[in-house]
């Protein structure tokens, strides 16, 4: 089938809830993808910050048909090796010591906000409030439209679960003033904001998050959905800031490509789960964790956390040369790899542009035009990609 023939399908058949390129994508090797037409693309969007480690990695692939052979699914009521193995993993190189296996970021968000409850009704006199800020994006569940900072997402779902607010991202003042010390039981913020436009947070803003939450004894939660799994140059972002959250989300880039979310907690927080707390039919599902325990060992162990912070450098570099060209870019933002740049205008005709030249890149927050390669990406690419933005750029 080419690209026309797939669309034709997809618009007759499949939910109207995407707008979507007039492409077909088929095939992928590093950073590269092709369409149903045989068209080749420079992917700098990765699934949306999902593939870390790029398209056909021989670790992903190689744990996928040795677990395929094995055993593709068991349930919960049993234990499942590859389930535990990864868990372990995780809480070895993180601040946590519990893991709950789920199957994406709004799951994994959900599972959180539900700790979060379970921990207030048991710990703090029935405290459930969560707090979290504008622009935010923690996913399409009720209860994580509900907490998500951004009016449209929410639009048209009334009535929406009580127990949540918003305040402005990266203003310490405005989330202790928020603070309702009888019901707010914990916080709720990305370390850096990927949907809302490539936000980095004031230098002292998670700590002083955590100091406030410290006091209050109010719970802090990190979405790292976006931020994780090595896209800031370490595995996690908060990493940077020498800052431990009481809970953490993980989904996108854990699984490699396969559908897998994790949300990690403290001991102390996570004893509030007990069975029958919470569960997932597929979470923690033996392909999708034998796969995240290959994406978790690579990034690890094969230099591509090292890799994701010079390419870093490159990209923004070449990143700033382009504003310093161009009077529209208003400022370019973010660590490791995933950058944001923003524009004096909407940024829909120069993705639209991008991708007749064969690069991949989108656009959040109206004017916020996002770069999220494969942490695997080389100078090469990284190159190839600027050029064909500058030639983009230049033609606006
Ligand atoms: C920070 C953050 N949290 C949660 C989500 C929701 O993840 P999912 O689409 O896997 O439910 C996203 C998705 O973009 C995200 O960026």
């Amino acid at each position: 089938m080419n690209n026309r023939q797939i669309i034709n399908i997809t618009q007759r058949y499949v939910a109207n809830t995407y707008a979507r390129f007039p492409i077909a994508l088929v095939r992928g090797k590093g950073a590269w993808v092709w369409d149903a037409d045989g068209k080749k693309y420079l992917d700098f969007v990765a699934g949306i910050a999902v593939n870390c480690l790029g398209h056909n990695h021989p670790a992903v692939a190689r744990a996928i048909r040795q677990q395929a052979a094995k055993l593709l699914h068991v349930s919960n009521l049993y234990h499942i090796a590859p389930q535990s193995e990864l868990a372990r993993e995780l809480c070895r190189h993180s601040f946590a010591q519990r893991v709950f296996f789920c199957n994406s970021g709004a799951e994994a968000n959900e599972a959180a906000l539900k700790l979060a409850r379970r921990y207030g009704a048991e710990w703090h006199g029935g405290k459930y409030e969560v707090l979290s800020t504008h622009n935010s994006f923690h996913g399409r569940t009720l209860a994580t439209l509900t907490a998500t900072g951004q009016e449209k997402v929410r639009a048209g779902y009334d009535p929406l679960p009580a127990g949540f607010r918003q305040v402005p991202f990266s203003d310490l003042g405005a989330m202790a003033e928020a603070i309702d010390e009888k019901t707010t039981v914990a916080i709720l913020v990305e370390p850096i904001q990927g949907e809302g436009g490539v936000v980095v947070p004031n230098k002292n803003y998670l700590q002083g998050l955590r100091e406030l939450c410290d006091e209050k004894e109010i719970l802090l939660i990190f979405d790292e959905v976006q931020s994780g799994m090595g896209r800031t140059g370490k595995l996690f972002a908060y990493e940077h800031y020498g800052v431990e959250p009481d809970i953490m989300t993980l989904a996108k880039a854990l699984g490699g490509g396969l559908p897998l979310g994790a949300m990690l907690a403290k001991e102390k927080v996570a004893r509030s789960f007990v069975p029958g707390a919470h569960a997932s039919t597929f979470g923690g599902n033996p392909l999708a964790c034998s796969v995240g325990a290959a994406v978790l060992k690579t990034l690890l162990q094969g230099g591509v956390l090292k890799n994701c912070v010079q390419m870093g450098r490159v990209l923004f570099d070449g990143l700033q040369a382009l504003k310093k060209k161009f009077g529209f870019i208003r400022e370019i933002r973010g660590q490791g790899l995933i950058w944001g740049m923003e524009l004096e205008h909407d940024g829909g005709k120069i993705v639209e542009d991008c991708l007749s030249a064969g690069l991949l890149i989108n656009c959040t927050a109206h004017k916020v035009l996002r770069f999220i390669p494969p942490l695997v990406i080389g100078k090469k690419e990284i190159a190839e990609g600027l050029a064909i933005l500058e030639d983009v750029l230049a033609r606006q």
